[in-house]
């Protein structure tokens, strides 16, 4: 009998011992995780904007290059710093955090809702990426939407010219390797580079079809192969897309752009 209660205390007293351990470490490691997720967002938005170079410093690369703006959606104007918080702010920018304040987000009417996020920001980071003379040369926006089983997070890279598409990659999805998963294929995501968002009149014309893109259609260049095997996801990443690049999204942003009158507010 005293046999069982010793190895009962035993086991309580290594549980005990255990936690400690365990909670000891989620804390202490807690700043190394803030610190390395934030690096893999700077390395994700280098990869977007083909800037990323294997084993070179991250910080370095993205401070020499990129300059990050904060962007009003409703008016397509760049945020002044007056207007910065710990929420709003483009150093710290994390959608996650925005949709949860209140003073950051709003609800999407279900009718406009086609990337399945119910509420999103009311301001989104943008990366501009600047050449050697400070002229930027391509625009990261930051994107994310439902796929199948995940919310989907990710870049898409638009050259200064406002129609073409430099870079695409998605930094967070939990869709089926293989199947929705090979959204992260870098070989499928080469296939963005290059295509059409607008057409000329800067009608939005990008779209992600459900099958391989016929070379001789006329409208090859505004459209992306499907993953084969993942419809559900493929509809999800064309509908993300759309919404981003829309009115609904970076659309004014887009707008002041073309017409040169992007104002500070
Ligand atoms: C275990 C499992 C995982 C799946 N994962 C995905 C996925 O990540 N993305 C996706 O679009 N479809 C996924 N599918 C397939 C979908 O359920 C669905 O059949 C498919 O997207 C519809 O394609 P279809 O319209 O070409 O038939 C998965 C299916 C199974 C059985």
């Amino acid at each position: 009998m005293s046999s069982i209660k010793q190895t009962i205390l035993v086991a309580l007293g290594v549980c005990f011992v255990a936690s400690i351990f365990v909670s000891t470490a989620a804390v202490k490691l807690k700043p190394i995780q803030v610190k390395n997720k934030k690096m893999d967002l700077l390395k994700n938005i280098l990869v977007a904007g083909d800037l990323y170079k294997e084993g070179e410093d991250v910080n370095k690369i993205y401070k020499e290059n990129v300059q990050p703006e904060i962007v009003d959606l409703k008016s397509g104007n760049i945020l002044k710093k007056d207007k910065f918080d710990a929420v709003m702010n483009p150093n710290d920018f994390d959608i996650r955090c925005a949709v949860n304040d209140a003073k950051w987000s709003e609800k999407i009417p279900a009718d406009k809702d086609i990337a399945g996020i119910k509420i999103m920001p009311t301001a989104m980071a943008v990366y501009q990426v600047l050449d050697k003379n400070k002229n930027v040369i391509k625009y990261i926006l930051p994107i994310y939407g439902k796929g199948l089983w995940s919310t989907m997070y990710g870049f898409i890279a638009l050259d200064k010219d406002l129609h073409t598409i430099k870079g695409f990659t998605f930094y967070d999805q939990g869709e089926t390797p293989g199947l929705g998963g090979e959204v992260d294929n870098p070989k499928w995501k080469k296939l963005w580079i290059g295509k059409q968002a607008f057409d000329k009149s800067g009608k939005l014309k990008i779209e992600v079809i459900k099958r391989i893109v016929d070379p001789d259609d006329p409208d090859a260049k505004y459209k992306i192969d499907g993953l084969s095997g993942a419809t559900l996801t493929t509809r999800g990443v064309n509908h993300l897309v759309r919404f981003w690049l829309s009115d609904d999204g970076y659309g004014h942003f887009i707008k002041n752009l073309r017409g040169d009158k992007n104002e500070q507010i």
